[in-house]
């Protein structure tokens, strides 16, 4: 469970922690926010040179100690991301001391698991995501980010809308008897698919659960409830029989490719990756059969917002109802912040953020919404890791666009930030057999698979239903 918790007070402004920014050069994101204006004018009373820029810094001459963004604290903001990214690493170029954005709750941008990120990769940058209460003032809120600039520690995800000053930190809680005794513990699913209220009748729509680690969840719920499952992905399925149907994996098809001639290399790989995609997603729709559900699959992208409503739409208006929705898109572009391409960052972002707000925008416009939505998140969000600023800030955003979801809805919207799967072999995921060998390693346990389906199930069945986010790890990260 992500709780906050309680953190050393920071400095306030006084004479003596004041000096530490004397001198310094200050650049300030938000126009139009009062914040920035009273920001402007309490730096400079303490001796610092802070001007006002726009959305990037180019012109920008000098040295940047420190950026501030303050851009999501305006009335009808923007989330900061991924708009701000290529402002934040030009910022990072600079070797600033301080990089800090301040935020309200309401911003879904997914600011601390980028922070968090930003942390790890720069540890000699104050990187801070700050959480003001807006009811306050423009001078008290830029009072408290001027205090967290002095804050000696290097707690990236700061809640400053009480009193107190609060960080964010895991803190491992059993779901309670019902899960490992009486009903629970038959470590089948039937008595949670039974307590979620899902039987043969029962829909659930599970976005990217053709492959990888969702397939298994797919494959698990229908043994338990036997229900519908839809799947969606952006894998078109052939109208054709498999002609490499010999050929049974990576080494033998790209054989089988070079063999029959006229792709280039790089067709060769795309190829292979699309064939090896289709069979997995046959072999999906194969399983759940077998576990005694019914399947089915659309092709559709995630961020085509005209696609997932016609999805959405034909799904409830063939079946009548849409119980429950899992939304496990997402794709890995792995590189450290200063070399990412920023349409990397949107894609990685995009794909889940985009995706959420597109799926959950077609599901508001339903007769009924479904009862519980899931959301895959990952561990890297909530600690932060090397080389994943856009997938750690992305799964965060869920998060927080889960939590709206719940809050407006009154339904369930949970989102599980999974550490590591093992891999399966054919089901493999985004941990594949070398990614798999580095993390043991490195010491990292990996979930197995069977548990990390038992694990959810638990979770949505026994579960707090308050409870809008979560971690399932094996071992710490
Ligand atoms: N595996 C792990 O250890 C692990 C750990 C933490 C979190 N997770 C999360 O779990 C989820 C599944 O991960 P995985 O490991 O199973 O990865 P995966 O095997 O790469 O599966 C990703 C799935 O998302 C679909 N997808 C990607 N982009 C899409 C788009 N734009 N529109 C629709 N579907 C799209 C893919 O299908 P198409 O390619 O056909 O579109 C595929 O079914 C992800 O959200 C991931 O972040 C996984």
């Amino acid at each position: 469970l992500l709780t906050p918790t309680r953190l050393d007070p920071a400095p306030a402004p006084g004479a003596v922690a004041a000096q530490d920014l004397r001198g310094k050069r200050f650049v300030l994101v938000g126009d139009g926010t009062p914040v920035a204006q009273a920001l402007v004018t309490r730096l400079t009373v303490l001796g610092a040179i802070a001007s006002r820029i726009g959305d990037d810094l180019e012109g920008h001459q000098g040295a940047v100690d420190g950026l501030i963004h303050v851009g999501a604290l305006a009335d009808h903001g923007e989330p900061v991301l991924p708009g701000a990214f290529p402002l934040f690493q030009a910022a990072l170029r600079r070797s600033p001391r301080w990089l800090l954005a301040a935020h309200h709750a309401k911003d879904t941008s997914g600011l601390a698991g980028f922070f968090r990120t930003v942390a790890r990769e720069y540890p000699d940058t104050v990187a801070r995501s700050v959480e003001v209460d807006p009811s306050r003032g423009a001078a008290e809120q830029a009072e408290v980010i001027v205090e967290e600039l002095l804050a000696p520690d290097r707690e990236p995800v700061v809640l400053r809308t009480d009193r107190t000053r609060r960080g964010i930190a895991p803190r491992e809680l059993s779901l309670g008897l019902l899960a490992t005794s009486g009903a629970g513990p038959a470590g089948t699913g039937v008595a949670e698919a039974t307590v979620l209220g899902l039987g043969p009748d029962s829909v659930v729509v599970l976005a990217g659960g053709g492959r990888g680690i969702t397939a298994r969840f797919a494959v698990a719920l229908a043994a338990a409830s036997r229900c519908r499952i839809e799947l969606l992905g952006r894998t078109e399925l052939p109208d054709l029989p498999d002609e490499f149907s010999d050929a049974r994996d990576k080494a033998a098809l790209r054989a089988a490719l070079i063999a029959r001639g006229g792709l280039k290399p790089a067709e060769i790989e795309r190829t292979v990756g699309r064939i090896l995609a289709q069979r997995e997603i046959s072999s999906t729709l194969a399983e759940i059969h077998d576990a005694g559900g019914q399947a089915g699959y659309r092709a559709v992208d995630l961020r085509d917002a005209e696609a997932v409503q016609q999805a959405v739409k034909e799904t409830y208006t063939t079946y009548g109802r849409i119980d429950g929705v899992v939304h496990a898109a997402g794709v890995i572009e792995d590189k450290l912040l200063a070399e990412k391409d920023p349409d990397s960052f949107r894609r990685v972002y995009g794909t889940k953020v985009d995706g959420a707000r597109t799926l959950l925008a077609a599901l508001h416009r339903l007769p009924q919404l479904p009862r519980f939505t899931v959301l895959f998140g990952s561990i890297s969000a909530v600690f932060g890791n090397r080389g994943q600023i856009d997938y750690a800030a992305a799964n965060d955003a869920l998060a927080r666009i889960g939590r709206r979801w719940q809050d407006a809805t009154g339904t369930r919207a949970l989102t599980v930030h999974w550490g590591p799967w093992a891999p399966t072999g054919a089901h493999d995921g985004m941990v594949g057999p070398e990614l798999g060998r580095e993390y043991a390693r490195r010491g990292i346990e990996l979930i197995d698979p069977e548990e990390g389906v038992l694990a959810l199930l638990r979770e949505l069945a026994w579960g707090d239903s308050g409870t809008d986010e979560v971690v399932y790890t094996a071992s710490g990260w």
